[in-house]
């Protein structure tokens, strides 16, 4: 099937050219930098960058003759294997272009969906990616497609009087109807997931942002484990959660969440949405920007965007510019953010570290505590004589700041949820008395 010859074929380094063509204002210009990353991060080896300008992108090939004749030596002289067109093609002018320039066309839709392919590691990650691949072809289907009955043995599966075209509209139909279906099971299971965590009243915080800004790196450094970081565009595509231990928090969860991307292929828009829904009921959003990113202001922007369209931005959020490590002149960091700057409710709203030098993590995790501390009161636990199993329950539930065993009877102070007071409150085994010390 032609999916799996694509993602073979990128699996193979190869030579690879990225064709950015400068268009008309009014046309979407995507970052040639971002195009560059993209398609090395399939494995393929960029080469060269090869540029042109167009007023009206051609309807056949997008480009014009003569600079379709020009490209064409060139990806003969060089030995090109891959184009990566910058820039969305119609399904026609990519085989158009395949055609003149007789070398394999990708756009950027295409590389993005390849990417996630290429990626995906979890049953539901793998099944989000192959229904967008379906979509996305769906779209493209024309006479003359390779046969996608061969995939599935043939035998039996064409109609009376279908045509080729028919049947492998049909097959499209059938396969997208039970990814569907499987999707439907594994997201009713992540919702009993989600309600389960939420009935523990643990403080959620989930990490954000554009792809490569460091997401993950942050997520290892703030947990000490190794979680797959590396310098890849979407080098996570499955929602990571953990349980970690948080000076002034106590126990929290701690997510980490797909990569953003601007204009992210309209295919690929509803999975990441599945994705990023534990984003949503976090308790505080990790903003993670690459700070010595050019793009950076931009890529901000479109997450903030992101986050609008599936309502998270109402969500209370920490800008951690990540990567000082790689500045050259470290006061850029006062001159071009707002560091001091407070939101209404005296929230912090960024702060400056490097993940992988180990830089500024404590004043991140005073600043996580001191965004989640409207959630937290400090209470006295006075315990009864036979308090060991709810001490060690305490232990996990937030915070213990203090313990006192002169008195007859124990005493821990520590910071906790509301609701998780509330329920322990109600409960009182192992606890005769309780005393809040600061609302
Ligand atoms: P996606 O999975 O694509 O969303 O990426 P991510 O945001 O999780 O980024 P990740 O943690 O995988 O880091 C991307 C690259 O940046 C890796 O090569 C990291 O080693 C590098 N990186 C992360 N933090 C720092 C840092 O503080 N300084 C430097 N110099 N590099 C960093």
């Amino acid at each position: 099937m032609e999916l799996f010859e694509r993602k073979k074929q990128l699996e193979v380094a190869q030579k690879a050219l990225v064709v950015q063509i400068t268009l008309p204002p009014n046309f979407q210009q995507y970052s040639e930098r971002e195009c560059v990353e993209l398609a090395s991060s399939t494995g393929a080896t960029v080469v060269e960058v090869w540029r042109c300008k167009t007023d009206l992108p051609n309807a056949r090939i997008f480009i014009g003759r003569g600079q379709a004749e020009e490209l064409k030596d060139f990806v003969q002289q060089q030995e090109i294997d891959l184009l990566f067109f910058n820039t969305t093609l119609s399904p026609s002018q990519e085989r158009n272009l395949a055609r003149t320039l007789e070398c394999r066309v990708i756009d950027r839709i295409s590389l993005i969906l390849d990417i996630f392919a290429l990626r995906a590691q979890t049953h539901e990650g793998r099944l989000q990616v192959e229904l967008a691949q379906l979509k996305h072809l769906s779209t493209r289907l024309v006479r003359g497609w390779t046969h996608l009955e061969r995939q599935r043995g043939g035998i039996g599966l064409r109609g009376p009087g279908e045509t080729q075209l028919e049947t492998d509209r049909r097959l499209l139909a059938v396969n997208i109807k039970r990814l569907n279906s499987a999707l439907e099971k594994v997201q009713n299971r992540r919702e009993l997931g989600r309600h389960q965590r939420k009935k523990q009243n643990i403080p959620c915080v989930a990490l954000v942002g554009y792809t490569n800004a460091g997401k993950s790196s942050i997520f290892n450094a703030l947990c000490n484990t190794d979680i797959y970081a590396t310098d890849q565009l979407f080098a996570t595509l499955d929602t990571t959660i953990r349980r970690v231990h948080l000076t002034g928090v106590g126990t929290c969860l701690l997510i980490d969440t797909v990569g953003f991307i601007q204009n992210l292929p309209p295919d690929l828009i509803a999975a990441f949405r599945s994705t990023l829904e534990e984003a949503i009921e976090a308790d505080l959003l990790l903003h993670t920007i690459d700070i010595a990113d050019e793009d950076r202001s931009q890529k901000e922007l479109a997450v903030e965007q992101t986050l609008q369209d599936i309502n998270a931005d109402t969500i209370p959020t920490l800008k951690v510019y990540n990567k000082i490590d790689l500045l050259e002149d470290p006061t850029e960091i006062e001159n071009t953010l707002f560091f001091n700057e407070k939101n209404e409710q005296e929230n912090p709203l960024s702060v400056a570290v490097s993940a992988e030098k180990k830089i500024g993590l404590s004043e991140l995790n005073r600043k996580i505590a001191q965004m989640l501390s409207g959630k937290f009161i400090q209470v006295e636990f006075t315990l009864s004589p036979n308090y060991g199993a709810i001490r060690a329950q305490l232990f996990t539930l937030g915070e213990v700041l203090s313990e006192d065993y002169t008195q007859e009877k124990p005493k821990i102070t520590m910071q906790l949820s509301q609701e998780i007071y509330q329920t322990l409150k109600q409960k009182k085994k192992g606890i005769e008395q309780t005393k809040i010390c600061v609302p």
